[in-house]
């Protein structure tokens, strides 16, 4: 594997891939992000100014750093052209396993034969991406966490096909970012963080729909007997009932009943309440959003 000084960002405007071109940045490598349209891309940038303010601030981050960091960082629409000249390529786009394995193809096609391709999928089976290309051994998986600059775990997820020497490229890339990481050892449904937190969160409304406690008992619980920032039913709320029922129907064809979406859940969902986003979801938020 040859160094890594240059690293792209498929989807560079969105969420993920912001939080996490900023911390490739801030670690000294230079950062092409690369995304549909130019404005996703100078929302993306706005975004990374921002935030590199906010740890600026908080004295986190010297002034010149920061700067240093922006000033590495470039963008693109061109997706071959920038693949073409990269080192390394995270991709971070909409969760659709059919344009993802469409943007691999396209970045196998131009991009060095060594340069290893990562996706930051939450639930896609690696080897599915992988086998869009011509380097099943040179794909991984490296699940980011949100936001990407706080989040200090990077899920590493080994396809069928990935090599033991791609997997330690990831792991001593990671370590430059300054992350922690753990390997998922089996491409699976879920990888290991998402199953974990699946099966909690179920468990959780169980216990609410069978009247044992409140929402709010619950996740008073986990935070104060297990020290987790928030709780399971918050942690729901937050990233989208919706979402969360759709992700338990993939689970569920794997696993079985144990992720079934609960009734109250499907009832709440059904109703329109969606969480945090639409003001309501196992807890009331109203004016809080
Ligand atoms: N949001 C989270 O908390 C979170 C956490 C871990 C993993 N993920 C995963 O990260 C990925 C991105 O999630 P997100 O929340 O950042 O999404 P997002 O919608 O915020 O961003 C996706 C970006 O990808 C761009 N895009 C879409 N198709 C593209 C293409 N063909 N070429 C280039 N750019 C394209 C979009 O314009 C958008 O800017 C998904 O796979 C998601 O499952 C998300």
């Amino acid at each position: 594997m040859s160094d890594i000084n240059k690293v792209m960002v498929v989807g560079g405007g969105g969420q993920m891939g912001n939080g996490i071109a900023q911390v490739a940045a801030t670690a000294g490598l230079e950062v092409t992000l690369v995304d549909l349209a130019q404005d996703d891309l100078d929302r993306g940038v706005r975004r990374i100014e921002k935030s590199l303010e906010r740890m600026v601030r908080a004295g986190k981050l010297g002034d010149a750093d920061a700067k240093e960091a922006r000033d590495r960082i470039t963008t693109s629409t061109d997706l071959e052209s920038t693949a073409r000249e990269t080192d390394h390529a995270i991709e971070t786009i909409v969760e659709d396993v059919d344009i993802k394995r469409e943007v691999f193809r396209r970045m196998d096609s131009v991009a060095r034969p060594e340069v290893i391709l990562a996706s930051n999928t939450s639930q896609f089976a690696i080897s599915r991406i992988a086998s869009a290309t011509g380097r099943a051994d040179r794909v991984i998986g490296t699940h980011w966490f949100n936001p990407p600059p706080v989040m200090n775990l990077i899920e590493v997820i080994r396809g069928v096909e990935t090599s033991d020497e791609t997997v330690a490229a990831t792991l001593a890339l990671a370590e430059r970012y300054g992350k922690e990481t753990i390997v998922c050892q089996k491409d699976t449904q879920g990888f290991l963080t998402s199953r974990l937190i699946m099966s909690f969160i179920v468990e959780a409304m169980r216990i609410v729909e069978e009247g044992i406690a409140s929402p709010d008992d619950v996740n008073r619980a986990c935070k104060l007997a297990f020290n987790h920032a928030m709780g399971p039913l918050e942690t729901a709320d937050l990233g989208g009932l919706d979402t969360f029922v759709k992700a338990a129907a993939a689970m569920t064809e794997h696993y079985g009943d144990r992720f079934r979406a609960t009734q109250g859940l499907r009832a709440l969902v059904n109703a329109g309440h969606y969480g945090y986003k639409t003001g309501r979801g196992f807890s009331d938020y109203g004016d809080a959003r």
